[in-house]
């Protein structure tokens, strides 16, 4: 199977240029002008940006959350990306406590085998640091490919450790090469709060909002990267919501410190006005909630400044019947939302057109980033003669409307119900192959694959 790609404007984090692009296989093999290569497939991208395929690094497919599951599984969670020019996915394996990491990872690979159809990788959750845990992390670092892992910091008696077990940790992970990330918010803190406001009777979503206040998130996010530096293990803190969590990353890296920051999509184009809405606000009730406006402005800044290097989307969605658990309180809504396929398109139209980010800036925080932090580049994040052939044809002036009615997520609402955006993926090639055109999938679930990744080495 060959494809040739002409006339497209090719964007990588560091290039702009016009050219022709040849694969072959599942591999890039020529970049050039006026290519005359013959080809199984030639694709006109005349007037067309021509990206690296996205790279999501926060996804939860099929997760057990909260006493159900999230509702998109491999299939449909990874199809729906693709349409959304996301080629790679990272999911969370989840330790139970008690068990092992390596049980974790069979009961992952038996959802994701066979029916991913789209890449993906997967991060480690350690939800139980002992001594049995602590023999595995070598493993799953030089024989599984996984070479990050993450902790929480809150959601006590499922996921959360305490600052011992953080510490133990922390220095494993960094023996062995290594990279640490977490969900930094203060779990007690917030248990506190929830009780106050349900023994107040205060049972609406409204009070997830207000349960989570900023200085959960940068209490936690400092003492993670304090505790990071004392260790030295690579830091990465995922879905980072607010402006002063953010500034305390920003301070942890002027003691040359490595710390990386991902936000999300969401965190960047919705504000705490989704909480006004009564019980409709359960589908925004997700950890950290969404907050306000000077935040926003916080994490364009940070983007812009390459203070935050990823975003992602920390896609986990409920349906709205799934979310009628908490109906009567809100403690019981399972936290999460949608957006796997909405990521690229809304950070081009939010962030590019916008004039908030450059195009370079966009490929980095899409997929360049998240490739070289997480051990794939250049096979992944990259447009490069032998990288996979994972390129999204990108129309930068058409405009559509985001819904429910016309997605691919298996949710029954959207997080961005009728937001008008501008620039769409037309064609989506994934290691070699034409995966979306027209907006029809073309490959089959099985097509995706678990991408083993490398020690972190690279500085991003
Ligand atoms: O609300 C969220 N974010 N749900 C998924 C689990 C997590 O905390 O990332
Ligand atoms: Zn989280
Ligand atoms: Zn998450």
């Amino acid at each position: 199977m060959s494809i040739l790609i002409k006339n497209g404007r090719v964007i990588t984090a560091a290039d702009n240029y016009i050219a022709d692009i040849y694969i072959e296989n599942e591999k890039i093999k020529l970049i050039g002008t006026n290519l005359t290569v013959n080809a199984d497939v030639v694709i006109d991208a005349e007037n067309k940006f021509v990206f690296p395929g996205g790279i999501d690094p926060h996804v939860h497919l099929d997760m057990p959350f909260m006493g159900t599951y999230s509702s998109d599984n491999y299939e449909t969670g990874t199809r729906a990306a693709l349409f959304g020019g996301t080629t790679t996915v990272i999911d969370f394996v989840i330790q139970k406590q008690g068990n092992s990491l390596k049980a974790a990872l069979n009961e992952w690979n038996g959802r994701a085998e066979g029916n991913a159809v789209g890449d993906y990788a997967f991060h480690m959750s350690v939800t139980d640091f002992n001594e049995d845990t602590k023999a595995e992390i070598k493993d799953m670092i030089e024989e599984e490919g996984i070479t990050s892992f993450k902790t929480f910091m809150a959601y006590k008696g499922a996921l959360m450790i305490d600052d011992k077990q953080m510490i133990g940790l922390m220095y494993e992970v960094k023996k062995h090469g290594g990279l640490l990330t977490t969900h930094a918010t203060n779990g007690d803190m917030i248990d506190y709060i929830v009780a106050k406001h349900k023994s107040e009777g205060k049972l609406s979503p409204l009070y997830h909002y207000l349960s989570q206040p900023e200085i959960t998130e940068s209490e936690a996010t400092n003492r993670f990267t304090d505790m990071a530096y004392q260790t030295g293990v690579p830091a990465y803190v995922v879905h980072v919501s607010s402006e002063d969590a953010l500034n305390h990353i920003r301070d942890a890296s002027k003691r040359n410190q490595k710390v990386f920051a991902e936000t999300c999509i969401q965190y960047l184009v919705l504000d705490a006005s989704v909480y006004d809405k009564g019980f409709e606000s359960a589908k925004w009730v997700m950890s950290p909630p969404i907050r306000e406006k000077k935040d926003q402005a916080g994490l364009w800044a940070g983007i812009d400044q390459g203070t935050v290097q990823t975003v992602a989307t920390d896609h986990c969605p409920f349906t709205l019947e799934q979310k009628k658990a908490g109906e009567k309180d809100f403690s019981k809504i399972p936290n999460g939302a949608p957006g796997i396929e909405n990521r690229m398109e809304l950070l081009f139209s939010e962030g590019v057109r916008k004039g908030k980010i450059s195009l370079n800036k966009f490929v980095d925080v899409n997929s360049a980033n998240a490739a070289k932090i997480f051990g794939m580049f250049p096979q992944k994040g990259t447009i490069a003669v032998g990288s996979d052939a994972d390129i999204v044809i990108f129309d930068p002036n058409e405009k559509h409307t985001l819904s429910a009615k016309t997605h691919h997520m298996n949710c029954d609402y959207s997080s961005y119900e009728g937001l008008e955006i501008t620039g769409k993926c037309k064609t989506i090639i994934l290691r070699g192959k034409v995966a979306v055109d027209d907006n029809k999938i073309l490959v089959e679930k099985g097509y995706g694959k678990f991408i083993k990744r490398n020690k972190v080495t690279a500085i991003v």
